[in-house]
């Protein structure tokens, strides 16, 4: 029979006894790291998630304690009663906060045992993340982990204070749903009452904080749990939890300063500091300064346009994309001039990845310019490429001629590849930017037709509204983005607040009035009994906890995350039903 913690009370937390204690009683529950047999004396290091404490073991301790001691395994849980007493000097650990004291044991309690983990309990452990999912709860237990859901539950408590002080109501909003337009594809859950009906899981609770709107709730908000069937990155999950605002009666400057309110908060508990106004910039800036919407600030090597330089040379690649309308553009690799050749085509191939069809390039090395291309261009034109390109001896260009949107995909990208390859970013430094005045529409090439560049409620930029017909891809919306560090944190727009101008919208988007109403009908039916102005933004928890908790893989912010392959290997989600559940919904299997 194991023990109990009858007439047992923690009076403290392992991590937080200090030499301050020194002397005290104390009671302490938690788990075994480590044992140690010293001849005679036994040692132990007890965990909880306050830190650990180690813990001294003489053979003279009553009631059976010191036999108990000996059978200690790493993850027994234990409770122990016990005197704090300074370590003597040279055994002092400057390592962890308990490092001055021990407990010498007075009373020994094993609550359980424990099998040997299948992982080490502990930091920089190189166990694969197969099984660290699978044994999630475990992996849990190791410090690193556990610091970061505290720090996950700081950021939420932070976010929840913050919006309250600010008048925003937490309100819920359904989870059983239907469809909404975020892009992605749809999580959908079958009714058993409604059979071949479906409800979708939310992509975001975008529809329903805008009817919270129309209802007069002014200003709302959710940490909200949001689901998108689409393929997975090292940030992206399948289910993620948004915290997502809206707000009436208020211009996008308002949002903004909201937010930067709530950033400021949120990012003090990492000690971030964040500026009190944030940078904007348009996303036609950020396409032609960094080839994305988002930017990382943190290094230069920005592209610059040289279609002007060459737009008259004797390189058909150059004039003759410059003659169809399109551009050349290219990055300044500074230093980079005595790669290897084996490294450029790399760059190569890696451009290509983004639909480039070629790299040129010029290498400014110690003994003259080397270059494929150096032969087609005249001198005065590689001396105006150069002085375009702020080139010196040491330099390498990297130049593709393309559409705008290939030579920002391609350069954007290698950009990144070689800030990262070549330790251009530096660390422990923030650049938040604001992307404002996004496209309101994106052509789908795929499709034929304009989709939604973020989705079909955002409001156009006022005086754009009048080309809604004649020329959509011009039209702007009143769209934001806040990006840090080449990272989208969230994004949001004022919206439109007419059912009109909302039909407007939809139409451009190709829908037809009966899909207009079979999908929105509700929404617009809602815009009919006064609607107010108003607007929202939903940010990434899980991206701000990836930066916050200084991690690059979005599963270590989520007690338990899906693989990349959206499943779980601790439950095995998603698994078969029995053939019973599929018939009560009506549903029969394909293959
Ligand atoms: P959006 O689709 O831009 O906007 O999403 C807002 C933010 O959510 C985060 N995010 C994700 N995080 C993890 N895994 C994912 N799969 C994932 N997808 C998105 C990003 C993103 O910036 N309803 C609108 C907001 C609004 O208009 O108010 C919306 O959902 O950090
Ligand atoms: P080619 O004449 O195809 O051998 O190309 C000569 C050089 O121009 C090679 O270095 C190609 O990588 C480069 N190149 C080809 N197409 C492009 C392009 N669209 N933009 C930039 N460089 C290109």
């Amino acid at each position: 029979m194991a023990d109990t913690i009858k007439d047992l009370h923690r009076t403290h937390l392992c991590g937080e006894i200090t030499k301050n204690d020194n002397t005290k009683k104390v009671t302490i529950m938690g788990w075994v790291q480590k044992r140690r047999d010293h001849g005679g004396v036994i040692f132990a290091d007890i965990r909880d998630r306050s830190g650990i404490v180690q813990v001294v073991f003489n053979p003279d301790l009553d009631n059976n304690s010191f036999a108990k001691a000996d059978e200690l395994r790493s993850e027994y849980v234990v409770a122990l009663k016990g005197e704090v007493e300074l370590r003597p000097k040279g055994n002092i650990n400057p390592e962890i906060s308990t490092g001055e004291i021990e407990i010498k044991c007075e009373e020994l309690r094993i609550l359980d045992k424990a099998k040997t983990p299948p992982m080490q309990i502990e930091d920089d452990i190189d166990t694969g993340e197969d099984v660290r999912l699978k044994y999630r709860y475990l992996d849990l237990r190791r410090p690193k982990m556990t610091q970061i859901m505290r720090l996950r539950h700081r950021v939420t408590k932070a976010t929840r204070d913050y919006l309250d002080e600010n008048g925003f109501w937490e309100i819920e909003t359904p989870i059983l749903t239907k469809s909404t337009p975020e892009g992605a594809r749809d999580y959908l859950v079958p009714s058993r009452i409604n059979q071949g009906h479906f409800f979708a899981l939310p992509q975001s609770p975008q529809i329903f904080k805008q009817l919270l709107m129309v209802s007069g709730m002014e200003r709302y908000f959710q940490i909200a749990r949001c689901f998108r069937d689409e393929d997975l990155r090292a940030n992206r999950q399948p289910e993620f939890t948004q915290i997502d605002m809206e707000m009436s009666f208020v211009t996008r400057e308002d949002v903004f300063e909201i937010t930067n309110g709530l950033m400021t908060k949120i990012f003090a508990e990492a000690d971030i500091e964040v500026p009190n106004e944030i940078e904007k910039m348009p996303y036609d800036e950020a396409m032609a300064r960094f080839g994305t919407d988002k930017p990382d600030l943190r290094f230069a090597m920005e592209l610059k346009d040289i279609s002007e330089e060459v737009k008259d040379s004797e390189f058909n690649i150059f004039s003759g994309t410059v003659a169809r309308g399109d551009q050349v553009k290219g990055i300044n690799f500074k230093g980079g001039a005595d790669s290897p050749r084996s490294k450029i085509d790399e760059f190569e191939e890696y451009a290509k990845l983004f639909r480039a069809k070629g790299l040129a390039w010029i290498a400014l090395r110690d003994d003259g310019i080397k270059s494929p291309i150096a032969k087609f261009l005249s001198e005065s034109e590689i001396e105006a490429i150069f002085q375009k390109m702020d080139a010196e001896k040491g330099d390498l260009l990297l130049i593709v001629a393309d559409k705008a949107s290939v030579t920002a995909a391609a350069l954007g990208n290698l950009r990144l590849k070689i800030a990262k390859e070549n330790d251009l970013i530096p660390s422990d430094v923030y650049k938040f930017v604001w992307i404002v005045d996004f496209p309101l529409f994106e052509y789908d090439e795929a499709e034929d037709r304009f989709a939604a560049k973020h989705h079909p409620f955002a409001a156009p930029i006022e005086e754009d509204i009048k080309k809604l017909s004649e020329d959509p891809a011009s039209v702007r919306a009143d769209a934001y983005d806040l990006v840090l560090n080449g990272e989208e944190l969230g994004g949001g727009s004022m919206r439109i607040n007419n059912r009109r101008l909302q039909e407007k919208v939809f139409s451009a988007l190709s829908l037809s009035e009966e899909e207009q109403q079979e999908k929105f009908g509700f929404l617009l039916e809602a815009f009919d009994y006064g609607t107010p102005p108003h607007g929202g933004i939903a940010f990434g928890m899980d991206r701000l906890m990836m930066i916050t908790a200084k991690t690059d893989s979005i599963r270590d912010v989520i007690a338990f995350p899906k693989t990349q392959r959206a499943t779980s290997p601790l439950t095995n989600a998603p698994s078969k039903v029995a053939k019973k559940q599929l018939k009560e919904l009506g549903i029969s299997i394909l293959s």
